[in-house]
């Protein structure tokens, strides 16, 4: 997939110190189809400043405050063509919302927003300025991932019956954030930065984009329990839910950050009346497909004959490819939207697995109706429309 030019990239968070800041720009630069050539780095305005001078970035695009580099960006006549927002989850629809009022294109990360509210909001504003809105749930940028999508779409493994979703980490049973400093400070544990929720929009709401993504198919009804394991802890650690499809399919999805011993290991695995298929982010260039009465058979990247795994490779098959390439073609798949976008051209059918706004919307309806069954003591819960 090749791009006319560089786009010019913002960031928004991602300074000295940030988790996922710095996989935004490596990825942004795997591919050349972007520069970084604006900031706001860091809450911190001093931080802000030393994290973009590490960067080398030109000390009058580094800014302050967000509104600024909007209304400046969007005053130069180079000014940025997409900002990545990499904030805590409370900032996501603010910023955005002045991004995408400043004609810039969007690459947000994860939940969209901390309210069902908010992300319909930024939806139709969206829609409305013709901005392009990559929601970086980044596993949906593995070619393994895509190509069990694909076969699952063209009914190769006949018609899904179960679709079973794990997301266990360990990191919150750490007895270092297990703290009361960590519960006071840190903004995974506070309401009003990570939102009504904790493990559900960390990584819940990723192995509800996977399910979904490869599954072609959303739940109309769930039961769920949000748990929290440790005292102190206002958020969640730990999410179970059921999970009930329109074609009469069933489906378990458990997230947890409480599961000592693992480490990212989300697991999705859909079983059809055809064929099963298992894939683990922890080995992301295999996959894993069962005939029904038949045996396991490994299918590699590099491998598989796909062209939607073949778009989303960069190495030949035996070189691994990892979380950072899977990042890497999410920024691919928006430049390749963002250049049609102004040039006035049809959506590039490469980028069709891109995850935007209407699936962060959709992420957002999940983790609204398990909240809810939740209050009401685990009980079946329709989604929102
Ligand atoms: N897609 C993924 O796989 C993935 C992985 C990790 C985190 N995330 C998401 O990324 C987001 C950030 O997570 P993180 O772990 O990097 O957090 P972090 O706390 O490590 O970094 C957040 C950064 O945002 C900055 N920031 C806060 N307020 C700001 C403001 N007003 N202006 C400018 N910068 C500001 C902070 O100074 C910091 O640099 C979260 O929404 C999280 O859910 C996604």
């Amino acid at each position: 997939m090749s791009v006319p030019r560089r786009l010019r990239l913002g960031m928004v968070g991602g300074g000295d110190g940030a988790f996922i800041g710095s996989v935004h720009r490596i990825a942004a630069r795997l591919d050349d189809c972007y520069e970084l050539v604006a900031a706001s780095l860091s809450s911190n305005a001093e931080r802000a400043a030393a994290s973009a001078a590490g960067l080398r970035l030109d000390p009058a695009r580094s800014y302050a405050e967000y509104r600024d580099m909007a209304r400046a960006e969007a005053a130069r006549p180079d000014g940025i063509d997409a900002v990545a927002i990499v904030t805590p989850n409370y900032l996501h629809a603010p910023m955005a919302t002045a991004f995408l009022e400043a004609g810039i294109h969007v690459i947000c990360d994860k939940p969209l927003a901390i309210s069902l509210a908010e992300g319909v909001a930024l939806a139709s504003l969206a829609r409305e300025r013709g901005k392009v809105f990559a929601l970086t749930h980044v596993y949906a940028g593995y070619p393994m991932v895509r190509h069990a999508r694909a076969m699952v779409a063209a009914g190769e493994i006949g018609e899904v019956r179960l679709v079973q979703v794990e997301y266990p980490q360990d990191w919150l049973a750490e007895p270092a954030n297990q703290s009361e400093e960590y519960q006071r400070d840190n903004w995974h544990n506070d309401p009003l930065r990570a939102g009504p929720n904790g493990c559900l929009g960390d990584i819940g709401s990723h192995a509800y984009h996977l399910a979904g993504y490869v599954s072609g198919m959303l739940p109309n009804e769930i039961l769920a329990e949000l748990h929290a394991f440790t005292p102190g802890r206002r958020l969640d650690d730990h999410v179970q839910v059921m999970l009930r499809y329109a074609n009469g399919a069933r489906g378990m999805l458990w997230s947890s950050q409480m599961a000592t011993g693992c480490e990212n290991g989300l697991r999705l695995r859909v079983y059809g009346t055809k064929a099963a298929l298992s894939f683990e982010q922890e080995n992301p260039n295999e996959l894993w497909l069962t005939p029904q009465g038949g045996s396991a058979q490994r299918l590699t990247r590099g491998r598989v004959r796909s062209a939607a795994a073949d778009a989303a490779t960069r190495v030949p098959s035996g070189h691994p490819e990892g979380y950072l390439e899977a990042f890497a073609q999410l920024y691919r798949d928006a430049a390749a939207r963002i250049h049609a976008s102004d040039a006035a051209q049809a959506v590039p059918e490469l980028t069709l697995g891109m995850p935007d706004v209407d699936d962060g919307v959709a992420g957002l309806k999940f983790m609204d109706a398990a909240m809810e069954s939740n209050r009401q003591g685990s009980r079946w819960i329709r989604l929102a429309e």
